[in-house]
């Protein structure tokens, strides 16, 4: 995939980038919906779990964290020592502001006793009134985890249906959805597919299960590009956000990927740029801070969930 900026531009702010990395002894993470000129200058690219689980184990002082706002704020929750800058400080995530601890308070009200699992793609307040946390990659691993009873799943219904069919128990969802994933239809499918009958569909859980179910595969960003580099399957029709093309292009380059729709772009995810990063090393902020209290209950949910992945 082509980089949005000019070559000569990446040269000039990757050897900044690379300077100030050192100087700061920092660390630059990004996730796999991030620009490719930013996703080539990072340490490590993965999906939301792998990113929890290198802030928790990290050496590194500083984490510039490419990604949106609740991953930032999972690895201050987790290393709080650390210095963790978000380049773009307004990269949110949608489906995140879906919920809210007050709201989320008084639905556990009405359901006494429930246990509540939250999607990582959620604030820090919402966490810490949550039993456990999951992302897409371990959220079956997790539910299958819980103790007999009611489990309240927030915020994206999507991925809690899925989750659903998986484990084959009935729970209630919170009426949140991604943005970007859920306007892909299945006739956005079937069209691509008249064009590629070859191709095998891969799809995020974060999809509806009218999309779901046109899936030969559905997984997380890690899992489905390690899907593809393990298949024999040449071609691909992509149903997730456009930033993974550019890793797929990377580990399989013989391979042919088609987006399922031009919509798939999330735009908090884009927001974050080159020179952002560069400034955000240069200046050390914005950084993200989690008040104490908070912090430790949201930890527990977290760590729960780390534990069990
Ligand atoms: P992953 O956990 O699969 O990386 O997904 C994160 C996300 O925000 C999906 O929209
Ligand atoms: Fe949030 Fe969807 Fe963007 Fe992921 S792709 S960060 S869930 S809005």
């Amino acid at each position: 995939m082509q980089y949005t900026i000019d070559e000569g531009q990446f040269r000039t702010l990757a050897a900044e980038i690379k300077q100030l990395k050192q100087d700061n002894k920092a660390l630059i993470v990004a996730h796999f919906y991030q620009r490719p000129e930013i996703q080539d200058v990072a340490d490590f690219v993965g999906d939301s779990l792998q990113l929890s689980q290198l802030a928790a184990k990290t050496d590194a002082e500083i984490i510039v964290f490419c990604g949106v706002h609740f991953m930032a704020e999972s690895a201050a929750i987790l290393s709080p020592e650390k210095l963790v800058l978000l380049p773009e400080e307004h990269a949110g995530c949608p489906m995140a502001n879906m919920v809210d601890a007050e709201s989320l308070r008084q639905r556990k009200a009405q359901l006494s006793g429930c246990q509540v699992v939250c999607y990582v793609n959620s604030s820090a307040a919402v966490k810490a009134e949550s039993d456990i946390c999951c992302t897409s990659s371990n959220a079956v691993q997790v539910v299958k985890s819980l103790l007999p009873g009611e489990i309240l799943f927030v915020p994206d219904q999507n991925l809690g249906s899925y989750v659903e069919e998986k484990v084959g128990r009935n729970m209630y969802f919170w009426p949140g959805y991604c943005n970007t994933h859920d306007h892909l239809t299945r006739e956005n499918i079937l069209n691509v597919r008249r064009q590629h009958p070859n191709a095998e569909v891969i799809v995020h859980p974060e999809c509806r299960k009218e999309v779901r179910q046109e899936a030969d595969f559905i997984g997380s960003t890690a899992g489905l590009i390690n899907y593809v580099q393990k298949s024999s399957v040449q071609e691909f029709i992509v149903g997730t956000e456009s930033g993974i093309l550019h890793q797929l292009h990377k580990v399989c380059c013989s391979k042919e990927f088609y987006l399922a729709s031009e919509q798939l772009v999330c735009p908090n995810m884009k927001s974050t740029t080159l020179s952002k990063v560069r400034d955000a090393l240069k200046n050390l902020t914005p950084h993200i801070l989690v008040e104490k209290e908070t912090r430790l209950r949201a930890k527990k949910a977290l760590e729960r969930m780390l534990a069990c992945s």
